[in-house]
C-alpha cells in the first residue's frame, strides 16, 4: 500500500513532508523515509518503525530544503527495514525515487541492470525505478520518467527527483492514486487528499500514465506521449479539521462518534441532494441479477445489504462474493447483470478488478464510494458516494455505517421501481432511516456501560459473535472489528450453525456476543443462546426487545427500537464501541493495528 508526498516550494519541505505522511500513515507505517538536497547530493533519511521514529530522527537534526519526497511503507518485497524503506536511488545516487505499488517485472529488470553493472541496496521491487531512471537519464528527467514508465509492468505511483534538476519535482501514477495540490506556499503530490489538506483544497487527479512536472509555481501536465495535457483542478470540501483527532485520543473514536452527522449527510445526499439524481437514473428493472461485491468491512455492508434487497426487492438473484474471489472466478454475469461495488478508498485492487471484470463482461456497474475522484469513482458507471469525510483510523466505521445507509436506500428505491413497495411503505420505511442517526446518537449515552463491560473481556482467549439473517451479517462486522484491532481470535456464525460446529470450542473462558434483533427469529436466537449457557460461556446479549427474567444471567444491551432490517446500523455501534473499548483496555496502537493498511491497493 505505502504513502507517499512530495513538495516543492518556498518553505521548508522537512516539516511539511513529516505532517503529510502523518496523514497517510494509515497507509503503511513500518518504515518511513524522507530525501531532500543536501550540500553533497541527495540528504536521505530513512528509519524502521512507526514515522515517530523517523521523525524523532529528523528533529535531533534538523536539516532544510524547499523540494522534497516522502514515503511511509506498507512493506511487500523485503522485510520492513532501514535500507528496504524509500525513498530509494539508483547506484550513482542521482535520482531518487518513493513509489506506491508493485512492480511485476522488477526481477527481469533487476537482472538487466546488473548485468549493466547497476548495484542494487535493497530488496524491494521499487529499487529498480531509481536504478532504471538512472541508467535511462540523459539530462532529460521527464523523457527518463516516460522510458522508465514504458518499461515497468505493475502498479504504481512516483515521485521522482534528479540531482541535476533542483528545481523540478515529477510524478507519474498506474492502477495507484495520486493527486496534486496547488497551494499558494508551493506544489505537492500525495497518495491522498489529507495529506495536503492543510495547504490546500485545490487538487488535480491524476488519471494512469499521465505525468506531472512541478516546480516552484506552476505544475504541467503530459501525456506518455509528451503531448502537453489541460486539466482543471477540483475543489475538495473537507475540512483540515476532519482530518485531525480534535481531542479525542483515537481517530477511531472520533470517527465512531461522527457517526450521527455523517449517516444524516448520506441520507440527505440520497434524499434531496446529489445521489439522488444517480440513484433515479439506474433503470433496474432493465436487469436479472444484481451482484454486491467488496473487501473487508464493505464486503460486510454487501452481506447486510443481500438481506435487505431480498427482503424489499424480492429480486430472484442476488449475489455476494468476495471481490477477491470474484475476479477470478469467471462470473456468470452479463449485459443483465447490475454490480454494486463498496469501498471506503475507491482504490482497493481487487474491488478495482472486479469492477474491470464486470464491465468487460457487459455488466452495469454502480460504486459507492467514499474518496472523491477515486479508481472506482471514475470508472464506474454510476458512482454515488459515502459522506462520511475522511476516515484515517484503519479499522472502518463512519465509512461502513454510510455505505450502509445507501444500500438500505438504494434497496428501497429499486423495490419502489418494481412495483413491490406501496407509495405508503416506502414513505413508513424512510422515516426509519430518517430516525437513524438520532438512535445512534442516544447509544452514545450508554458508552460508559460498555467501556466498563469491554474492561473485564480483556482476557479471553476467543469471542464468538452470533446471530440469525441480519444479525449474522452484523456479527461478520462485530467480529472482524474486533480481531483486527484487538488481536483477539474470533469468528462469526450464524446462530444456526454454532451445533454444527463452533459448539465444540465453547467452555467456561470464551465470550458469546448473541445478536437477537429479528422479531421473527427472536425466540430461535434465544434458543441458540441457552445452547451456549450451557456450555459454561458467557454472553453479551444486543437486542432491541424488552430484557426477560432469563436475561438477567446475561449482559444484556438494549438497543433502540425500529424496522429490524435497519438494526445494523445501531448494533454496529456497539460493536464498534466494544472492540475499541477492548483494545484500548489492552493498550494497543488502536489507529493503527499491526500488519494491516486502510488502503490495499495491492493484490
Ligand atoms: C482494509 C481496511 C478495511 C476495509 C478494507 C476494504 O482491509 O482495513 O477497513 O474494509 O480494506 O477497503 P475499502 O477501501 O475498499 O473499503
Amino acid at each position: 500500500m505505502c504513502g507517499i508526498i512530495g513538495y516543492i516550494g518556498s518553505e521548508n519541505a522537512v516539516p511539511i513532508i513529516v505532517e503529510g505522511l502523518k496523514k497517510l500513515e494509515y497507509r503503511g507505517y513500518d518504515s518511513a523515509g524522507i530525501a531532500i538536497y543536501g550540500k553533497d547530493g541527495f540528504d536521505i533519511v530513512k528509519q524502521k518503525g512507526r514515522l515517530a521514529a523517523l521523525d524523532q530522527k529528523l528533529k535531533e537534526n534538523p536539516r532544510s530544503a524547499t523540494m522534497g519526497i516522502g514515503h511511509t511503507r506498507w512493506a511487500t518485497h523485503g522485510e520492513p527495514s532501514d535500507i528496504n524503506s524509500h525513498p530509494h536511488v539508483g547506484s550513482k545516487s542521482k535520482i531518487a525515487v518513493v513509489h506506491n505499488g508493485i512492480i511485476e517485472n522488477y526481477k527481469q529488470l533487476k537482472e538487466r541492470l546488473e548485468q549493466k553493472g547497476a548495484k542494487f541496496a535493497s530488496q524491494t521491487d521499487s529499487e529498480v525505478v531509481a536504478q532504471l531512471a538512472e541508467y535511462y537519464y540523459r539530462g532529460d528527467l521527464l523523457e527518463t520518467v516516460i522510458r522508465v514508465s514504458n518499461a515497468l509492468e505493475g502498479s504504481y505511483a512516483l515521485g521522482i527527483m534528479s540531482l541535476d534538476d533542483p528545481d523540478v519535482l515529477i510524478a507519474i501514477k498506474k492502477d495507484n492514486p495520486l493527486i496534486i495540490g496547488i497551494a499558494a506556499n508551493g506544489n505537492f503530490i500525495a497518495s491522498d487528499v489529507p495529506a495536503v489538506l492543510k495547504h490546500t483544497n485545490q487538487i488535480y487527479y491524476l488519471e494512469d500514465k499521465e505525468i506531472t512536472v512541478l516546480k516552484k509555481d506552476s505544475v504541467a501536465f503530459f501525456s506518455i506521449d509528451k503531448e502537453p495535457i489541460s486539466k482543471m483542478p477540483e475543489t475538495i470540501t473537507w475540512s483540515a479539521d476532519s482530518a485531525e483527532k480534535g481531542g479525542y485520543p483515537h481517530f477511531m473514536l472520533k470517527e465512531i462518534m461522527e457517526q450521527p452527522k455523517v449517516v444524516r449527510d448520506t441520507i440527505n445526499s440520497a434524499v434531496n441532494g446529489a445521489n439522488k439524481a444517480i440513484i433515479d437514473e439506474i433503470n433496474i428493472i432493465a436487469y436479472d441479477k444484481i451482484v454486491i461485491t467488496a473487501c473487508g468491512s464493505a464486503y460486510n455492508a454487501g452481506v447486510v445489504a443481500k438481506y435487505v434487497f431480498e427482503r424489499l426487492c424480492r429480486f430472484s438473484s442476488i449475489e455476494v462474493e468476495l471481490a477477491s474471489e470474484f475476479r477470478y472466478k469467471d462470473a456468470v454475469i452479463d449485459d443483465k447483470t447490475f454490480v454494486i461495488l463498496i469501498s471506503q478508498s475507491g482504490e482497493t485492487a481487487d474491488t478495482i478488478a472486479a469492477m474491470r471484470e464486470a464491465k468487460s463482461k457487459g455488466a452495469s456497474t454502480l460504486a459507492i464510494v467514499n474518496v472523491v475522484g477515486s479508481t472506482l469513482a471514475k470508472e464506474a458507471d454510476f458512482c454515488i458516494y459515502t459522506q462520511a469525510g475522511p476516515e484515517i483510523a484503519v479499522a472502518t466505521t463512519k465509512a461502513f455505517s454510510t455505505q450502509l445507509i445507501l444500500l438500505y436506500l438504494l434497496a428501497i428505491r429499486f423495490a419502489s421501481k418494481m412495483g413491490k413497495l406501496a407509495n405508503a411503505d416506502q414513505n413508513e420505511l424512510l422515516m426509519e432511516i430518517e430516525a437513524l442517526p438520532e438512535k445512534i446518537a442516544s447509544i452514545f449515552l450508554h458508552v460508559d456501560d460498555i467501556q466498563k463491560y469491554a474492561s473485564v473481556c480483556v482476557g479471553y482467549k476467543s469471542i464468538f459473535f452470533i446471530g440469525r439473517n441480519i444479525d449474522y451479517a452484523i456479527a461478520l462486522e462485530g467480529s472482524l472489528k474486533l480481531k483486527e484491532i484487538s488481536y483477539i481470535h474470533s469468528e462469526a456464525y450464524a446462530g444456526g450453525e454454532l451445533k454444527h460446529g463452533t459448539i465444540s470450542l465453547l467452555e467456561e473462558n470464551t465470550l458469546v456476543v448473541a445478536l437477537a434483533n429479528c422479531e421473527r427469529l427472536y425466540l430461535k436466537s434465544m434458543s441458540n443462546i441457552e445452547q451456549v449457557v450451557s456450555r459454561k460461556a458467557n454472553v453479551l446479549l444486543i437486542s432491541s426487545q424488552e430484557e426477560t427474567q432469563a436475561d438477567k444471567r446475561l449482559k444484556f444491551i438494549k438497543l433502540p427500537e425500529g424496522n429490524e432490517l435497519f438494526s445494523p446500523s445501531l448494533s454496529v455501534i456497539i460493536l464498534q464501541l466494544f472492540s475499541y473499548y477492548v483494545a484500548a483496555n489492552k493498550g494497543l496502537d488502536i489507529d493503527k493495528p499491526r500488519n494491516l493498511a486502510k488502503s490495499v491497493t495491492v493484490e
